[in-house]
């Protein structure tokens, strides 16, 4: 099965790219292998000019700290027994080495930019609209 074949695309700094095409013509594969959920078994895939299909090249960039997935279906992609305040600090943790307070005004801060108040911390996913 060839699931993408002859795909070429740039994307500039800054850029919201959106990539259109009939069921079965490599749209989520394509996806997937920019983020290296993919194996890619011909061509490139360049990130800064390094070959991100490898996964050394990946791990040697810190890659998955820049590029990562957002998928469409929160209900589905959000953990329900975990509350938005560790839900939204969660990559903090991963990447990022903050103390308990300053994580604290990082995820305020994030809920504010979306327009929700402190309240939100404690709640979980299925308390919110979709
Ligand atoms: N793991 C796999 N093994 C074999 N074939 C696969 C695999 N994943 C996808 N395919 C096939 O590769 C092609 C591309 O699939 P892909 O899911 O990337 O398409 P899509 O553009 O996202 O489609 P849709 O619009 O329906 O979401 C399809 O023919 C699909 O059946
Ligand atoms: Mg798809």
């Amino acid at each position: 099965v060839k699931a993408v074949d002859g795909i070429s695309f740039n994307i500039e700094k800054g850029q919201t790219y959106g990539l259109v095409g009939e069921s079965g013509s490599g749209k989520s594969t394509t996806g997937k292998s920019v983020v290296g959920l993919e194996k890619v078994t011909s061509g490139s895939i360049l990130y800064n000019g390094v070959d991100i299909t490898s996964e050394k090249n990946r791990k040697k960039l810190n890659y998955n700290r820049d590029v990562q997935m957002i998928f469409q279906d929160s209900l589905s992609s959000l953990n329900p027994r975990k509350r938005i305040e560790d839900i939204i600090a969660e990559p903090l943790r991963n990447f990022e080495h903050l103390s308990k307070n300053e994580e604290k005004m990082r995820v305020l801060r994030l809920l504010d930019i979306v327009g929700l108040s402190a309240d939100a911390l404690y709640q979980y996913p299925h308390q919110f609209s979709g």
